[in-house]
């Protein structure tokens, strides 16, 4: 949506955060690999002391793949790495708040999925109201999707892939140029039949090329008039505009998590990522030791911006019906169904601290919890003879439980390998590396607790001695940490405890938190204090003593780290309470 510089500027919250969690971690380097796809009949190639490259981004295009069209994860990490085509499908209602009466847009303009979005933009007089649009799609509406926080007019990057599609270069001084944005990408999309494009900041929106193709009237009514004031108005209005925020981000959170917007269906069998190291060569040297959150499309070169182009205009011209046929979106969420909650039970298990009288149980209960994780692949040939189980660093004898572990998802996606869009052998690669990585460390872990002799199924003659329970807990936490850190997966930030009724969990999303600077953009400007109370600011260098005096007298932020979201919000969740009052 359009959303004026002075709107985003002068929109202030009116809740109170609790800082709830830091899950990031800092992201370690891993030992080169020896990992070549093809040869998984050799057990020699299934190392347990191997970790990914350093370079390989299978784990980057996979958790990007599993987050598109989820609000939170894309929140989380603004830079938008995909590009994919979609369709809008018949009878979808969508919505749009005219700011200049009843007058259907003539021009290229904007809808929303949400009528809490698109009222924000019906503005009209308190005696006359508001118009308000609600349409419908009547044919399958072809559109293009960027995800990350694609709608944010931020200059660190958000607009990027945008930019290459329609001008084939950034253009950061055009980085509120929306009209212009909006007409170049409908005139490069016409030869596609694109009609649309799929972007998101507070939610999900679509930039409409033209309004009569695809979509017919469902209604246009004259609205009593949202009364929506600005900073400076004067209760009730002022009071209005933040609860009306509060509902705008109340009904994006519905579509946060997986499966996310689900109006819009992707072909994922088109998606073109920037992570694709075959396709965006040269952004690899640009990421060498950057951190997820720094990673930039900024850099790439102009022969690759042709790729993605050409790759683009492939997966655009060519039509859904040549598809493989395998649902993707299912595929990657079943390896995170699969294992999120158990590497995240275990890493809690982990990080309980244990005197020495229960160490020993506690350390046959994680390595219970590891067994169950492989179970299904724990070829009995493989298994140790009982009491033979000795410590050995190599651990070879688990190569089998490894290599059943890793190939079980991808293999006979594998298999068919010819019939798939370059596409789809992109997200292979990617499920493969990823499970390879969670498989490799599972099975070091629950190998190296048969050794310590912690697994209840193989005793050892003797109870091991605490010093070396300690080793065992030490190396398992070092190693689900890194494991973690290297998904990097956005279902592990959240609030814990887990909100209540009067409570959402809530990252900074632009624009509501980003203020400007004097005579710049907008910026993330968490790090200074940005709950604004009502008619006034408590600004503040960092969170310390801040007290804010809510009236619903509950919630307050509770925050003595820096208070730095900029960066911090890529694992930074809050409670916000709802304001009641
Ligand atoms: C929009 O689509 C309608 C119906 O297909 C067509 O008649 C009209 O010319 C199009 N408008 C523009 C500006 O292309
Ligand atoms: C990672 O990429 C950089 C830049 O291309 C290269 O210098 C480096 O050797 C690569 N590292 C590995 C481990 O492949
Ligand atoms: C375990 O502790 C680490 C480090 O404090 C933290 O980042 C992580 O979220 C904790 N995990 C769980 C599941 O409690
Ligand atoms: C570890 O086990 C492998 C295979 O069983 C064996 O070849 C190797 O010699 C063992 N290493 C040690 C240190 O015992
Ligand atoms: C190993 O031996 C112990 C007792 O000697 C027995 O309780 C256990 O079930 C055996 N485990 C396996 C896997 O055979």
């Amino acid at each position: 949506m359009l959303f004026t510089r002075k709107a985003a500027a002068g929109v202030w919250l009116f809740l109170a955060f609790e800082r709830v969690l830091t899950a990031q971690i800092p992201v370690s380097s891993h030992t080169p690999s020896s990992f070549h796809p093809g040869v998984e009949n050799d057990l020699g190639q299934w190392v347990l002391d191997e970790g990914p490259a350093v370079n390989a981004t299978g784990h980057l295009v996979f958790e990007t793949a599993n987050s598109l069209l989820q609000h939170w994860p894309n929140t989380r990490h603004r830079i938008g790495h995909t590009i994919v085509p979609g369709t809008i499908p018949v009878g979808t209602i969508l919505y749009h708040g005219a700011l200049s009466g009843p007058h259907l847009p003539t021009a290229l303009d904007w809808v929303a999925v949400e009528p809490d979005h698109s009222t924000y933009f019906c503005k009209g007089p308190i005696e006359t109201g508001c118009w308000h649009l609600t349409l419908a799609v009547t044919r399958p509406m072809k559109v293009l999707y960027f995800d990350g926080s694609s709608a944010a007019r931020l200059l660190e990057g958000t607009m990027d892939t945008q930019d290459l599609v329609a001008w084939s270069e950034m253009k950061p001084k055009w980085v509120w140029n929306e009209e212009r944005r909006i007409k170049d990408l409908c005139e490069w999309g016409e030869k596609y039949g694109v009609n649309g494009f799929v972007r998101m900041d507070m939610n999900f929106e679509i930039m409409i090329c033209n309004f009569t193709s695809h979509m017919e009237i469902v209604s246009f009514l004259n609205l009593e008039s949202m009364r929506i004031g600005i900073s400076t108005d004067p209760p009730p209005e002022g009071l209005n505009t933040i609860r009306h925020i509060f509902e705008f981000m109340h009904s994006a959170s519905w579509r946060e998590n997986y499966p996310g917007e689900t109006r819009i269906m992707l072909d994922f069998s088109g998606l073109v990522s920037f992570y694709d190291t075959a396709l965006v060569p040269s952004l690899v040297s640009r990421r060498v030791g950057l951190d997820r959150w720094d990673h930039r499309v900024a850099g790439i070169s102009p022969e690759d911006i042709e790729s993605v182009q050409d790759r683009l205009a492939q997966a655009l011209a060519r039509p859904p019906a040549t598809t493989s046929g395998f649902d993707w979106k299912t595929v990657l969420r079943v390896v995170v169904d699969r294992y999120a909650s158990r590497l995240e039970f275990i890493q809690h298990l982990l990080n309980l601290t244990l005197d020495d009288g229960s160490i020993f149980d506690h350390a046959q209960q994680i390595q219970r919890q590891l067994r169950t994780v492989l179970f299904p692949y724990t070829v009995f040939a493989a298994l140790p003879p009982n009491t033979s189980v000795t410590a050995n660093a190599t651990n070879s004898w688990a190569a089998p439980v490894f290599r059943e572990c890793a190939t079980s998802h991808a293999a006979s996606i594998a298999s068919r390998g010819t019939t798939l869009t370059p596409s789809e052998h992109l997200l292979l690669q990617a499920v493969r590396e990823t499970t390879h990585e969670i498989c490799r460390v599972v099975t070091k872990m629950w190998a190296s607790g048969m050794n310590f002799g912690v697994d209840a199924f193989y005793p050892p003659e003797q109870r091991p001695e605490d010093d070396h329970i300690h080793a065992l807990i030490g190396e398992w936490k070092e190693d689900v940490t890194q494991l973690i850190s290297w998904l990097d997966w956005s279902v592990w930030v959240k609030c814990r405890p887990a909100c209540g009724f009067e409570e959402m969990c809530y990252l900074p999303t632009w624009p509501f938190g980003f203020f400007p600077t004097p005579g710049g953009p907008l910026q993330a400007q968490w790090s200074r204090t940005t709950v604004l109370l009502y008619g006034q600011t408590q600004t503040k260098g960092n969170g310390r003593d801040h007290n804010p005096s809510v009236s619903d007298g509950g919630s307050h932020m509770k925050d003595d780290s820096d208070w730095q979201a900029t960066k911090g919000s890529s694992g930074v969740a809050f409670h916000s309470r709802i304001w009641t009052a």
